[in-house]
Parts: structure tokens; sequence; C-alpha cells
């Protein structure tokens, strides 16, 4: 078994549209500081077959929530800071893992390799792959170190679902320790339609590429960190890309 793991407490699933599904739990860094703060799993259902999207690993009630949606087939990972339970999935129900470009790593050493990672991927995303979802396009920014995908869905108008590139923390939630709330606060992570600060800063994406997204028509984002913005997301968002 890869080294996995343990679950970190989390909500329950909460229905976002027809068949999409989100689940909201907790993420704890270890340091001098201790930060605790929350992250997003989506999860797509394809007929009976479940794509898990940022994937978050659940306790044993959690489980059975998911097995009640239906199997889990595949995770697909869009930032590389959001893969560290890809492994208890591919482990636990054989799921496929497809990822964006970019090594399984811990700690902030950019320059890792794709082999030196602490697990492999079973395929990565480029512009032209044919994701397990109807009507998606994965949408690649490229110029970043590490590299981030968002997922764009043909449906209800236009949904983008996110890594790190595009945020929704309006204010922190119960997942947050004092320490986050501050820190983060002070970080500029606490701000909606916010476009993630530390992944700006130090994956260093062109602007060019970023603003690709604001190509797509999308009324909805369902992101990693903080709550879905449902209906003119795109308007909601510009301002962050006129920032840039
Ligand atoms: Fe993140």
């Amino acid at each position: 078994m890869t080294e996995q793991t343990h679950a970190f407490p989390h909500g329950n699933f909460k229905k976002v549209f027809k068949d999409i599904y989100l689940v909201s739990g907790e993420m704890s860094i270890k340091g001098r500081l201790p930060l605790s703060f929350s992250r997003n799993m989506t999860v797509i259902r394809e007929n009976n077959d479940l794509v898990l999207i940022n994937s978050v690993r659940l306790n044993d009630s959690g489980l059975a929530e998911l097995k009640a949606l239906g199997t889990v087939k595949h995770v697909i990972r869009l930032a590389e800071f959001h893969g560290i339970d890809d492994a208890f999935y591919k482990e636990r129900y054989g799921a496929k893992v497809w990822s964006v470009n970019a090594p399984y790593f811990k700690g902030v050493d950019f320059n890792i390799d794709i082999q030196s990672g602490y697990f492999q991927a079973d395929c990565f995303i480029d512009d032209s792959t044919a994701l397990p979802i109807n009507g998606s396009k994965a949408i690649c920014i490229n110029s970043s170190n590490p590299k981030e995908l968002l997922l764009f869905l043909e449906r209800e108008g236009g949904i983008l679902i996110s890594g790190d590139a595009l945020q929704n923390w309006a204010k922190p939630d119960q997942f947050f320790n004092l320490p986050a709330k501050i820190m983060m606060r002070l970080m500029g992570f606490i701000k909606p339609y916010n476009i993630g600060p530390a992944w700006l800063k130090h994956a260093r994406p062109e602007t060019s590429d970023l603003k690709q997204i604001i190509d797509f028509r999308f009324e909805h984002l369902i992101p990693a960190h903080g709550n879905p913005v449902i209906g003119n997301a795109k308007e909601k968002f510009l301002p962050a890309f006129s920032r840039l």
C-alpha cells in the first residue's frame, strides 16, 4: 500500500446540480503554527459511475454516502496540492487517476521530477484529453509551475470546477483553526471571487494563459476552496482578472 493519509473531519454531501455533489472537509498543515482550513471534493455521477475531482478521503459514514451515489471509477487531480488522497481511492476502488501533469510531492520544491513523486497517476491530462465526463473539457494552465487545470462542463449554462486557481472563501468556515483564520486573511485568501493568492505568487502563471479561463462562458464555479458560486460566476470573477 502507498502511504495514505487518514480521513480528516468533513461534512455531508450536498447536491449542487443534477448529478453533481460537493463535500467539504478539513485539511491541516503541520508546522510551528499548524494551519487547518477547508477544501472541497466535487463528485460527478455519469450514469452509475462516479468521478471524484479534488479528492478528499472520507470517513466510514462518508464512504457509505459515496457508495449510495454510485461506483467510484475515476479521480481527477486539477492542482498539484490536491492529490494527497488520490492513492486511497486508487487502492480502495481501483479508480483510474487522471492528473494534471505535475509530480505528487510534499513541501515546496517545485523542481522535483515526476518519477520521484510519492504516487504516480495513471495518465496526465492535456488540452486534447477526452475526459470521462460527458460534455467536459480541461482548461490547462501550462505556463504555471506546477501546472494547473480547470474543468469546464457544458451544462447548466457552463460550470467551471477549479483547484487552486479560482477560489471563493468569503469568510473562514468551521474547518479553520484560529491561526488559519488570522494568517490566511493576512495572506489574502479570505476574499470572495479570488484568484488563489499563494498559487498565483509561487506558480507564476502567465497572465495571458490565465485569461483563457474567461474565454469560456460559465455561469457557475465549484471551487476546491470556498463556497460554490451559483449564477453570474464569470461576471463576479472579472474584477479579479482585471487586477492581474
Ligand atoms: Fe488548495
